[in-house]
């Protein structure tokens, strides 16, 4: 068993991350600023597992604290949640952007190499293939050029980590595509808890079912899509969760330094609308919506050519829309103001 040092732990997708880490028997090291999270997610993982962590509050652009955390802990890979991931603002704000998601890896990986840690899982997106490609995206497409700051920030770290990869034979680095992460550990004590006003969907409905948010509003039902809404491919994350330790396990594999990306996602795109209707049809909730004008820079549909990473990392998703319907709202319900 290995020893696993996971920035942005504490957040939603690195919790159930740190989750399935510790279940699998490995000990982990989360490094989290908690800018967009709180310790309890920390503390609860901890007692659904039955094993603690360590946990050190440092930004990680905070290159002598991060330092001091690799010559304490003995780290065998990173982790890498660690960043701003809200697209809408991004926009306004590209310099945040820019200095938490670029900078922050450069100073990371500064850190890592000066600590002989070379095993690098990195949190990367499917915006990274930007509006030419088609769906589904395939790992062989090109890189795309992604409009928002956000999206930029992604398809900048993974070109960085390329260099990194081709100029330093140690580095083993996989770069993972999330495509659209939804649900909750199916014990329903952590799950997604955004500060405001939900960005994503399936928040927004959850809150909306707990009476927290009037109604939804869907932008556009005017697409040339089943049902004009737009289309996605959304992955239970659980199973996103699970990706991570197969990434790690494929790592620890690999002969030779390599930098190798990987799309999670299930390859089964969803509507907005099949979401509403899943949501309402197996939490029991009804959920009050409208058509808005479309939000500039949705793309109609896009969804995952999922098989690299079925056959090379051995990664099966498992869960159905049922238990991404069913875990979101037991763990909203249980819930209500989050954490
Ligand atoms: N959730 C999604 O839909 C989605 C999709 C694709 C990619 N991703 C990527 O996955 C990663 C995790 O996403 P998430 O949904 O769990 O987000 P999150 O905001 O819940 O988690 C990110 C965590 O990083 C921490 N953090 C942010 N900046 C930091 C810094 N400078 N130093 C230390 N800690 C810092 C935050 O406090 C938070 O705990 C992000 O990199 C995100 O861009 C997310």
């Amino acid at each position: 068993m290995a020893k696993i040092l996971v920035t942005g732990g504490a957040g939603y997708i690195g919790s159930h991350t740190v989750l399935a880490l510790l279940n699998k028997g490995h000990q982990v090291v989360v490094v989290d600023n908690l800018f967009n999270a709180s310790y309890e997610s920390l503390v609860r993982v901890q007692k659904l597992a039955n094993k603690s962590l360590t946990f050190a509050e440092v930004d990680i652009r905070d290159k002598a604290a991060l330092s001091q955390v690799f010559a304490q802990e003995s780290v065998d890979a990173v982790i890498h949640f660690a960043g701003l991931k809200a697209v809408g603002e991004s926009v306004q704000k590209p310099l945040a952007y820019y200095q938490n998601n670029v900078e922050g890896t450069l100073t990371l990986v500064e850190v890592m190499k000066q600590h002989q840690c070379y095993h690098l899982v990195f949190s990367s997106s499917a915006t990274v293939y930007g509006e030419a490609n088609q769906p589904p995206y395939i790992e062989t497409q090109p890189l795309g050029n992604p409009t928002s700051p956000y999206g930029k920030t992604k398809a900048m770290v993974e070109q960085i980590l390329m260099d990194v990869a081709a100029s330093d034979q140690r580095f083993k680095i996989t770069n993972l595509r999330y495509f659209n992460p939804i649900g909750a550990d199916i014990s329903g004590d952590i799950g997604e808890d955004p500060n405001g006003i939900p960005n994503n969907l399936m928040p927004f409905v959850a809150q909306v079912a707990v009476g927290k948010r009037e109604k939804l509003a869907i932008f556009g039902d005017d697409y040339p899509t089943k049902d004009g809404t737009c289309l996605r491919d959304y992955i239970h994350v659980s199973d996103l969760a699970q990706g991570h330790v197969d990434a790690l396990n494929w790592l620890f594999n690999q002969q030779e330094g390599c930098c190798e990306a990987f799309n999670l996602g299930t390859g089964d795109p969803l509507s907005v609308l099949d979401i509403v209707r899943g949501f309402e049809q197996y939490s029991e909730q009804k959920i009050a919506f409208e058509i808005a004008p479309r939000r500039s820079g949705d793309l109609p549909a896009f969804w995952a050519d999922s098989d690299k990473a079925r056959s090379q990392l051995q990664w099966t998703p498992v869960k159905t829309l049922q238990d991404m319907m069913v875990d979101t709202w037991r763990w909203q319900s249980k819930n209500p103001n989050g954490y």
